[in-house]
């Protein structure tokens, strides 16, 4: 059926994507960052905003107001980011673009768990959206440790912040960085607690992986082209393996990361959301709620891990002192904010099923994690081998199946592998490719994940976060892991070097099943 126009732009606000048109700009909007002294504000969110400055997508009324407990002045935590913006951009940071967006730039102290300092915020927030000509609009910006979610959110309640009022009319939304609680019952209560100050079409929970243009793709994969999805399903899939590696550490954060682990950092979030994407139906339409309904379908049918297997089917790991690129690095336990006997994974694997008519019997397996071998994102999907090998017994060994390769990073791009007869008299089959780059194929590097998300969370578009149902059916899908592990948190806790592919049990999860981890 035709679409009207802004049903095909994709969008709710009814703005359009196509590179021709031409991309909207926000209404004029104060973003006010908690925790903007941290590490995320300055090597995420500051440079993606400086990227939207220089692409003139951000409203001429726009300023940034950022709050946390240091002492900053405005001129000062504007030379804080500057300096930050340039180490993380090197040569792409414009100090001329610098100059024209630091002004847009303040800064407020304060403690979020002191509730007496949040009417002082108010003012401030008065005070700058009148001088800058910003009449309403806030956007909550949650970049803080996980604990202080529930404090802030109450705090710009009881404030008043989040009732439009006469001097700042407008929208007021959240964002709130992952993870959204650390289990299922902590979800639901931070949910609440979240319910009695924002309604849910203000809530946008973030995860910057959904904005990544290799992952917003997927569906345009799946469900522009018509050659695929007819083999999309368990009569042409053997497997799906979903790999977000890292080859760094945890760097700074070993604060914050010690009280997750990848299981909540990367499995709950986004590893899940990845899966649904992969396997999901067609949604009806791409509104919001429309391609989220889908993604809650899909995660409903996910099969619970059965109780007496559920140490095989999650395995965890912890890296230990090892090499990684030539370079010798300390084991996780040596790292800064770790405590030395750390009983944290930073590596996660699991097997899941989904029980449906179109994958029935497919296992998808998924893992991550930090100061592996390399630095590579993908989705793999292994199709059957071909029902009769009239080329099995040829001079050059084993064949293998169909491969296709959904590269999220750092190659972005997609390769289909298939046999082709090598030149020469004898009939052998090699493994060759179709591939297709970004890069290549338009011209440049995609665009930062946190600018396009910031930029939907200002248009209010909330296609690309996750809603709260969902986040709730991932961690049910993760809480028999999380409770045996409650129970005994050593559990299947396994040690890898650094720069391996994570430890030997992880390998096993396949291998029980005749398979194997492709090395990306
Ligand atoms: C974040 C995780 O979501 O993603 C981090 O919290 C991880 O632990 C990071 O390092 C990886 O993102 P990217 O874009 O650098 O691959």
């Amino acid at each position: 059926m035709p679409q009207r126009p802004a049903e095909a732009a994709g969008r709710e606000g009814g703005y359009a994507v196509a590179e021709t048109e031409r991309l909207p700009v926000p209404d004029p909007c104060l973003l006010v960052i908690f925790g903007a002294s941290g590490d995320l504000t300055r090597r995420k969110l500051v440079p993606a905003l400086l990227e939207l400055h220089r692409e003139q997508l951000l409203p001429g009324e726009f300023a940034v107001l950022g709050v946390s407990r240091t002492p900053y002045t405005d001129a000062s935590f504007r030379d804080l980011l500057a300096a930050a913006a340039r180490e993380e951009l090197g040569h792409g940071f414009d100090g001329t673009v610098w100059e024209t967006f630091a002004p847009r730039l303040f800064y407020h102290a304060g403690d979020i768990l002191d509730a007496e300092g949040f009417p002082a915020l108010r003012d401030r927030v008065r005070a700058l959206c009148a001088a800058r000509g910003i009449r309403g609009n806030l956007l909550f910006y949650l970049s803080l440790a996980p604990k202080h979610y529930a404090p802030a959110v109450r705090g710009i309640g009881a404030s008043g912040l989040s009732t439009p009022e006469e001097a700042v009319p407008g929208f007021r939304r959240v964002v709130i960085e992952k993870p959204f609680g650390d289990d299922l019952a902590s979800a639901k209560s931070l949910s609440s607690e979240v319910s009695a100050v924002f309604r849910e079409e203000q809530v946008f929970l973030i995860d910057h992986y959904l904005g990544k243009e290799t992952v917003q793709n997927l569906l345009v994969f799946r469900f522009s082209n018509g050659i695929f999805e007819p083999l999309w399903n368990r009569n042409y899939i053997d497997h799906v393996q979903i790999t977000m590696a890292e080859d760094i550490g945890v760097g700074s954060r070993g604060d914050y990361y010690d009280g997750a682990g990848a299981v909540r950092d990367m499995l709950q979030n986004p590893l899940l959301q990845l899966l649904a994407l992969v396997a999901m139906e067609p949604p009806i339409s791409l509104s919001a709620n429309d391609v989220r309904d889908e993604k809650l379908k899909l995660l409903r049918s996910v099969e619970g891990a059965p109780a007496d297997r559920l140490g095989e089917m999650c395995v965890r790991g912890q890296y230990a002192a090892g090499t990684v690129r030539g370079q010798a690095v300390p084991a996780y336990r040596a790292e800064k904010g770790v405590p030395p006997g750390s009983l944290t994974e930073t590596y996660a694997a699991a097997r899941f099923t989904v029980d449906n008519w179109r994958w029935g019997g497919v296992p998808f397996y998924v893992r991550s994690g930090k100061r592996l071998a390399a630095r590579a994102s993908e989705i793999a999907i292994r199709f059957r081998p071909a029902p009769y090998l009239l080329f099995e017994h040829t001079a050059c060994g084993q064949m293998e199946s169909n491969l296709l390769v959904l590269n999220i990073q750092p190659d972005e791009g997609i390769f289909l592998q298939f046999g082709a007869k090598s030149p020469g008299p004898a009939v052998c089959v090699q493994p060759v490719h179709f591939r297709f780059s970004y890069e290549q194929a338009f011209g440049a590097k995609s665009p930062p994940a946190y600018g396009r998300l910031l930029l939907d969370a200002m248009l209010g578009d909330a296609t690309l976060f996750p809603r709260r149902d969902i986040v709730e059916v991932s961690w049910g899908l993760l809480e028999p892991f999380l409770a045996r592990w409650r129970e005994n948190p050593g559990r299947d806790l396994h040690f890898y070097p650094a720069g391996s592919w994570g430890p030997r049990e992880a390998d096993a999860l396949l291998a029980r099943e005749g398979r194997q981890w492709r090395t990306p």
